[in-house]
């Protein structure tokens, strides 16, 4: 079975958020149970790019609109990453260095959507299953089973993961003459709200749609920014897989990225040396239990919470904590964060960037690992915490709710919390503290939850089963 995965983001070549992390991690899994899979993702101006060797696989042209533009789909030679990595070249179109973030995001992603389904039409040994992710790549099921160039693929199954439902790419109807000319009676397929919504026509057109987490599925039936009916319209096409990680990238004994390595049973020492380093790097104290939140500073994380909870919580629990926080997003909240730098100079501290090393000590050398998020469809930090000995504090919410016990609980080994407020985080952060006091039971959580089995072995097989139930 050869299994195409189609994604805006694939680590390392190019990575936002968990997009990446998947797209890198679950084709080379896919990989080891015997299938075949690929990975293409649209071309970016980055390191990766320019630091790799490319071969030309396949060329072609298709028309945005009126305008024609000529693509080369370029390999990746050296074979590391555990699979095919394409890379969808359209000069003119895909000049940027990043994924997102431009005036013509819609355009590319279209762009780069058509020349993917172009090239498959092309294909002598066409995949069995093309794996979509997320809006940018949302409208590839419609163009395989609609437009007048492409229906010949419409026996391909097509599965299509939502990662995020909170980006649906919608764009105006007065644009849909830069789709490939379709079948007009299925113009409906392309609409929801009187706008053209790729994540909403994915759902309709595709095989069968999954989401990263099963609770977070439930969820969206709820609550899915005006697609809650669709998505129970169509559940009987519908599955909750939780993610996995990759077990070789986030691995405390073989990390390169970090102080020193450890393992279960070296756990405390291990964990402490890496807490020095990072502790030195930002001026903070090491005999404090140190948290710290990674990740985009955007509502959906709770990023608008940050400088207040830490604040009351650093004051009110008499400054017995530190807190060390990496992320970027809204500059409000990257200002509010640094002005607390000033404030709580020996409890506080941030990195306001991005810095993929830089995450890997903090999972290691952290006390515990803070998710206020108000979404969190999988959650890919808090499996990663896990890995490193590093305890959860999350919200209950998606997938944080399908990967964390609270200590309460028989055998729980994290901290929940219900409400994304000012509050609920200081009164898990009091929790926090409770435990890192008890030395005994710290060690004891951290060695069991090194021990945990979230690597993609088990969910690569529950892909596999997916794509095998789409079979005649
Ligand atoms: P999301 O995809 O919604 O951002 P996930 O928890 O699935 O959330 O994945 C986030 C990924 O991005 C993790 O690999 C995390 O370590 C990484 N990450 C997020 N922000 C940063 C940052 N500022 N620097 C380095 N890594 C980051
Ligand atoms: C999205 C979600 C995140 C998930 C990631 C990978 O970005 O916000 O919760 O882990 O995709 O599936």
């Amino acid at each position: 079975m050869y299994i195409l995965h189609v994604s805006a983001e694939c680590y390392p070549a190019a990575k936002v958020g968990g997009l990446g992390d998947v797209a890198g991690a679950l084709p080379k899994y896919l990989n080891k149970t015997g299938a075949t899979a690929s990975v293409v993702i649209p071309h970016y101006h980055n390191k990766f790019f320019r630091e790799h060797s490319w071969e030309n696989v396949a060329a072609g042209a298709f028309y945005l609109g009126t305008i024609e533009y000529r693509y080369n789909i370029l390999k990746e030679r050296s074979g590391m990453l555990g699979f095919d990595l394409f890379i969808a070249e359209i000069p003119g179109l895909l000049d940027e260095e990043l994924p997102y973030g431009y005036e013509n995001d819609m355009r590319r992603h279209l762009g780069f959507q058509i020349c993917v389904v172009d090239w498959i039409s092309h294909q002598p040994n066409k995949p069995d299953v093309v794996h979509c992710h997320d809006h940018p790549t949302g409208l590839i099921p419609f163009m395989m089973d609609y437009c007048n160039n492409y229906r010949h693929l419409s026996e391909i199954k097509t599965v299509f993961t939502i990662h995020s439902a909170q980006y649906q790419g919608q764009f105006g109807l007065d644009k849909t003459y830069l789709i490939p000319p379709f079948d007009e009676w299925k113009r409906g397929m392309l609409e929801w709200n009187d706008m053209v919504n790729p994540l909403a026509c994915a759902i309709k057109c595709c095989w069968r749609f999954t989401t990263v987490s099963p609770s977070y599925l439930a969820e969206l039936r709820q609550s899915a920014l005006g697609i809650e009916q669709l998505i129970t319209d169509e559940q009987q096409k519908s599955r909750g897989i939780l993610n996995g990680i990759d077990a070789d990238v986030w691995n405390a004994q073989t990390d390169e990225w970090i102080e020193q390595t450890f393992d279960a049973a070296t756990v405390t020492d291990g964990k402490m040396a890496n807490k020095r380093a990072l502790c030195d790097s930002f001026q903070l104290n090491p005999q404090l239990p140190l948290i710290v939140f990674i990740g985009r500073l955007v509502g959906d994380k709770g990023g608008d919470l940050l400088s207040d909870a830490l604040r009351q919580t650093v004051m009110r629990l008499n400054r017995e904590v530190s807190f060390l926080v990496l992320g970027s997003g809204v500059s409000e909240y990257e200002n509010a964060l640094n002005a607390l730098k000033t404030d709580l100079p020996e409890n506080f501290n941030c990195y306001i960037g991005y810095h993929e090393k830089l995450a890997h000590l903090l999972y290691a050398g952290a006390d515990f690992l803070l998710m206020p998020s108000r979404v969190e469809p999988c959650g890919l930090n808090q499996l990663y915490a896990l890995r490193y000995g590093t305890i959860p504090l999350v919200r209950s919410t998606g997938g944080l709710k399908d990967t964390v016990t609270d200590i309460a609980e028989p055998d729980g080994f994290g901290i929940r919390f219900e409400q994304a407020t000012v509050a609920s985080v200081d009164v898990a952060v009091e929790r926090a503290l409770t435990l890192y006091r008890n030395a005994p039971e710290m060690e004891k959580i951290r060695k069991r939850i090194m021990l945990f089995d979230h690597s993609w072995d088990h969910a690569a097989y529950v892909y596999l089963e997916l794509y095998r139930s789409m079979e005649g």
